[in-house]
């Protein structure tokens, strides 16, 4: 019986799934890094005869100097590294608030389906925190998923969207975090399931699913609709609970913000696209900046669960012209939903 309705029920969501109004189908949603794979493949043939022929032809070829050099960097500004630190909600993973653990000293235990981790001190103690990084380190971290001796972080630590900061903000973050009290705190071992407890795993992981690179504005919308979509894909990382996850724990562009039935605890996280009946489509302007400032929804209701962290640790302590930002920017998504 209990078979019967599993089947039953796999079926109607492969068939809902495969004739998805998104306009992706089902399997293509979880294997869409074969075609990606694909393609980057042919794109390293390509780079690779190119350079071959410009070797043949005598010609140097220089690499492009990258838009950012290191000797550009002003000094961080401690002050708005502090805003940073607000919209990248570092509080609400880092500091054991129901504990009440000293500020961004680790230990909060973070359950998901691969295992618990146990989230680092990222104060400035020399031993047991960050307090021995250099500023590019801590850059590395952020952007690029990996530790001062070139291990993999797992993407429970969302770099999958820091990645997007602008190198400025995190030379300011991370000239913030110097000045936080340094706590002697060592974090536990994360206790894992094989075989993901292996960190060797998360190169092919990365190669697969994780896109580095700074936010790129997008010259055609205006300045506060780029501000909002940084805010959003970036240091606040809404996507990390609101986006879909396939197979792989991966997230896809095509059901970008639009829910999910089944989040990090099991529970599902909903769809913030204007989708009428789906997502927020009958919340007007105000209702969403009202709700991110102050947690209460158009009925009356209060927002719970990780939510009420985030609001809590980030998006109350915002400035109004972010939380209009941030507004414009859901407001213009398509209407997805929920796959
Ligand atoms: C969703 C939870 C979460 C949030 C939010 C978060 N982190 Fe983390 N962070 C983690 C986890 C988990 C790890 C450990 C990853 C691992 O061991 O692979 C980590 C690791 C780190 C590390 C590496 C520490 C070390 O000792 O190697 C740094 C630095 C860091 N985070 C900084 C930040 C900053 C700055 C912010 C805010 C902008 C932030 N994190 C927000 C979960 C989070
Ligand atoms: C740590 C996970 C997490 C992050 C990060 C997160 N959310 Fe949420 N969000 C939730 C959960 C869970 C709920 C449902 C809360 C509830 O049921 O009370 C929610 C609810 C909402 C709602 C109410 C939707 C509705 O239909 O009730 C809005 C709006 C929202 N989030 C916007 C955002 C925005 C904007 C961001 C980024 C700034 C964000 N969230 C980041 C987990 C998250």
């Amino acid at each position: 019986m209990a078979t019967t309705s599993r089947i039953v029920r796999s079926w109607t969501i492969l068939r809902n799934c495969r004739r998805s109004e998104n306009g992706i189908g089902y399997w293509r949603w979880h294997f869409a890094w074969v075609y990606d794979t694909m393609a980057r493949m042919i794109h390293l043939i390509q780079r690779s005869a190119f350079l071959f022929a410009a070797i043949l032809a005598g010609t140097a070829v220089s690499s492009p100097a990258t838009s950012q050099s290191k000797s550009e960097t002003v000094a961080g500004d401690a002050k708005r590294g502090a805003y940073i630190a607000r919209l990248g909600g570092c509080k609400s993973c880092h500091t054991d608030t129901k504990n009440r653990g000293p500020d961004l000293a680790g230990g909060v235990a973070l359950k998901s389906p691969f295992g618990t981790f146990y989230v680092p001190n990222i104060t400035p103690d020399k031993e047991t925190g960050i307090g021995g990084w250099s500023t590019e380190s801590f850059i590395q971290a952020m952007t690029d998923g990996r530790a001062p001796d070139g291990s993999h972080y797992f993407p429970s630590f969302p770099y999958t969207s820091y990645t997007r900061m602008k190198r400025q903000d995190l030379v300011d973050l991370k000239a913030y975090l110097d000045t936080v009290k340094p706590v002697k705190q060592q974090a536990r071992d994360h206790e894992m399931q094989f075989p993901y407890n292996l960190r060797v795993m998360l190169g092919p992981w990365k190669w697969l699913f994780f896109q580095r690179g700074t936010y790129e504005p997008d010259p055609k919308k205006s300045a506060s609709w780029n501000r909002g979509a940084y805010i959003v894909t970036g240091p606040a990382h809404c996507g990390e609970c609101h986006t879909a996850r396939n197979f792989f724990g991966a997230t896809g562009a095509d059901f970008a913000l639009a829910g999910t039935r089944k989040g990090a605890d099991g529970k599902p996280v909903p769809n913030i696209t204007p989708h009428p009946k789906d997502g927020i489509g009958g919340w007007s302007e105000s209702d969403v900046e009202f709700a991110l400032k102050s947690g209460m929804m158009p009925d009356g209701d209060f927002l719970g669960s990780s939510m009420a962290e985030v609001i809590e640790n980030s998006s109350s302590h915002w400035t109004e012209s972010d939380l209009k930002a941030v507004t414009e920017y859901l407001r213009s998504l398509p209407k997805r939903k929920t796959p």
